[in-house]
C-alpha cells in the first residue's frame, strides 16, 4: 500500500447534525443527536458540525451534550459573524477536548444587497472580526464566505485573506445554492490557493441542486481542498450536500487517479450509519444509492450474475464488506440465469441437476415473469414443487381460464398437454377452484375424491405466491399434490395435476417410483 502523506489527509467534516438537519421535516431531539454523533464518531469522521447555537435553545442544548459526551473528533459549532452569536457558539462546544468554531457571512452581490443589506466593506470588515473574535476562544477557526460559488472572485478572495490574516485556520468554499460545476469549482478552489496566501487548510461545502455535490466536492480535492463538508446519506438543505460515502468511497477506491489524497474513515461502518441516520430522521435511502442503498452489490441480470460468482471484481468496483454491506446479492428476478438460480438454490440447501433443474427453472422464469422479485420463501415452494418430478408426467398443464361473477356460475377450462397433444375441457363447479379440479378430472379421466386441500400464501403482498397442498384420492389410495403459482386458481389446478399425475405414474409402474438415484433429482444437503 502506498504511503499516506500527512498533507494528503483529507478531514472529513460531517454536518449531518447541522446542514443534515437542516433538511425539510427533519428534526432531531437531544438524545438521537447525540446517538448519530457518537456513530460518527465511531465512523472515524475528523469533525463534528454539532449544530447552530444560536439557532434554538434545543440546539444549544444538543451542541453542548454531544460537546460534553463525544470523544474524538473535533466538535463544531456554526456562527454567523455576529459578535454574541459567536460567544454563544463558544459557550456551547467548550465542553470539548477539541473545539472548532465556524463562522460565515455571505459574498455574493445577490446576498450582500438582498439579504445582508451591507456593502461588501461593511462585509469585509465584519467577516475580519468574526474571526479574530472566535480566536480568542479557540484557535481552530473556520470561515466560510456563503454563496461562494456565485460571488465575485476578486472580492471574494479580499474576504478570504481578511480571514485568514485575523487566524482564520479553514476556508471553506460552499457552493451554497449546488450552482458550480466540477470543473469550474475546481479551477475556483485552485486559484483561491494561488491568490489568498497563508497557513489554511481549503475546504469545500457543496450542495446537490444538480446532483454534482460529490463530483463538485471530488473536483475540489484534485484541486487541493484536504477538507470536504459532508453528510451520511447526502442529506441536507434542499437537495441536500455531498454524500460522505460517495466521497470517502471514490477517493478510496480511485485512489490510482487521485494519487494522494486519503481519508481516515473506518469504511467498515458506513453500513451502519446509513440505516441509522435514516431511521432517526425518517428520510429514506434510494435503493440504488451509491455504496450504501440495498441494492449498491445486488445483481439482477443473469450475464452480471454469472459474472459475480465466477469473480466478483466482474461487476463490483469496491467489496461489499468493505463499506460494511456483507456481501454480494444475487437477487432473482426474470432477468436471472441458471448459474444463478442454480446457486442461489445450493445456498438453500438444494442441489439440483440436470432435468430438475431445467424444469425448476422453466417455472422460476414463469413465476418471475409474473412476480417482481422471488423469495428464498417462494424458491422453497418452487423446489417443493419439483422435488420427484425429476421425470416427465404424463400431462403438463398449459393454460387455465376462469369465468365468474356474483351471478354467474364459475367456469373454468382447462388446457392440458399429453405427449404433445392438446386436452382442452371446460366445466362448472360450486367455485373456480371445483371447477377447474372438475375439468382436470374429465380431461384424463381419472375420478376421485379431494379429501383435503389448503391454501396458503408464500410471503405477503398482493403479488404474492399462492401454495396449494392437497389429496386426491382413488380407488382407497390417497396422493398428496402440491402447486404453485400467483393465482389461486392456477396453484390449485397444478396442485390437482401433480396429485393425478403421481396416481398415473403409480399405476403405470405398479407402485411408488424411486426417483433417489435419477440424474436431475434434488438433494436436501
Ligand atoms: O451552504 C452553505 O453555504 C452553508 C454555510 C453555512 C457553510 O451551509
Ligand atoms: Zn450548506
Amino acid at each position: 500500500m502506498a504511503t499516506q502523506a500527512a498533507n494528503d489527509r483529507v478531514v472529513i467534516f460531517d454536518t449531518t447534525l447541522r446542514d443534515g438537519e437542516q433538511s425539510p421535516g427533519i428534526s432531531l431531539d437531544q438524545g438521537e443527536k447525540v446517538e448519530i454523533a457518537e456513530q460518527l464518531a465511531r465512523l472515524g469522521v475528523d469533525v463534528i458540525e454539532a449544530g447552530f447555537p444560536v439557532a434554538s435553545q434545543g440546539d444549544f442544548e444538543a451542541v453542548q451534550a454531544i460537546a460534553a459526551a463525544v470523544d474524538g473528533p473535533t466538535i463544531c459549532g456554526l456562527s454567523r459573524t455576529a459578535l454574541a452569536d459567536i460567544d454563544r457558539c463558544w459557550e456551547a462546544i467548550q465542553a470539548a477536548p477539541r473545539t472548532r468554531i465556524h463562522t460565515f457571512i455571505a459574498t455574493s452581490e445577490i446576498h450582500m444587497r438582498e439579504k445582508l443589506r451591507m456593502t461588501p466593506e461593511q462585509v469585509r470588515t465584519e467577516a475580519a472580526a468574526a474571526v479574530a473574535h472566535a480566536r480568542q476562544y479557540t484557535d481552530d477557526v473556520e470561515f466560510s464566505p456563503e454563496d461562494a460559488s456565485r460571488s465575485d472572485f476578486d472580492f471574494m478572495c479580499e474576504v478570504l485573506q481578511a480571514a485568514v490574516d485575523a487566524g482564520a485556520t479553514t476556508l471553506n468554499i460552499p457552493d451554497t445554492v449546488g450552482f458550480a460545476i466540477p470543473a469550474e469549482f475546481g479551477e475556483r478552489i485552485r486559484r483561491i490557493r494561488e491568490r489568498v496566501t497563508g497557513d489554511y487548510v481549503i475546504s469545500a461545502h457543496c450542495h446537490n441542486d444538480l446532483g454534482l455535490a460529490v463530483a463538485n466536492s471530488l473536483a475540489a480535492v484534485e484541486a487541493g481542498a484536504r477538507q470536504v463538508e459532508c453528510t451520511v446519506n447526502g442529506i441536507g438543505e434542499r437537495a441536500g450536500n455531498a454524500a460522505m460515502e460517495e466521497v470517502v468511497m471514490a477517493l478510496q477506491v480511485r485512489g490510482d487517479f487521485y494519487g494522494g489524497p486519503w481519508t481516515a474513515i473506518n469504511t467498515g461502518k458506513m453500513a451502519r450509519a446509513s440505516p441509522m441516520v435514516s431511521s432517526l430522521t425518517g428520510y429514506p435511502v434510494q435503493y440504488n444509492k451509491a455504496v450504501v442503498g440495498r441494492n449498491a452489490f445486488a445483481h439482477e441480470a443473469g450475464i452480471h450474475q454469472h459474472g459475480v460468482l465466477a469473480k466478483r471484481e466482474t461487476y463490483e468496483i469496491m467489496d461489499p464488506a468493505a463499506v460494511g454491506q456483507g456481501e454480494s446479492q444475487i437477487v432473482l428476478g426474470k432477468h436471472s440465469g441458471r448459474h444463478a438460480f442454480a446457486d442461489t438454490l445450493r445456498k438453500m440447501g438444494y442441489e439440483l441437476h440436470g432435468d430438475a433443474l431445467n424444469q425448476a427453472f422453466t417455472r422460476f422464469k414463469e413465476l418471475a415473469d409474473r412476480k417482481v422479485q422471488l423469495t428464498e420463501e417462494d424458491l422453497e415452494a418452487l423446489v417443493a414443487e419439483e422435488v420427484g418430478d425429476t421425470v416427465r408426467y404424463k400431462y403438463t398443464l398449459v393454460s387455465v381460464s376462469c369465468h365468474g361473477g356474483t351471478n354467474e356460475t364459475p367456469t373454468t377450462t382447462v388446457v392440458l398437454d399429453q405427449d404433445g397433444t392438446k386436452l382442452e375441457v371446460t366445466a362448472t363447479g360450486d367455485g373456480m377452484v371445483e371447477a377447474a379440479c372438475t375439468a382436470i378430472k374429465q380431461a384424463t379421466g381419472i375420478d376421485g375424491r379431494l379429501t383435503d386441500y389448503a391454501v396458503t400464501s408464500v410471503t405477503g403482498g398482493v403479488d404474492a405466491l399462492a401454495d396449494v397442498v392437497l389429496r386426491f384420492e382413488v380407488d382407497g389410495h390417497s396422493m398428496p399434490g402440491r402447486g404453485l403459482s400467483t393465482d389461486v386458481v392456477e396453484a390449485s389446478a397444478r396442485a390437482f395435476l401433480n396429485a393425478i399425475n403421481r396416481i398415473v405414474r403409480v399405476a403405470d409402474h405398479g407402485g411408488p417410483a424411486d426417483r433417489s438415484n435419477r440424474p436431475g433429482h434434488i438433494d436436501t444437503i
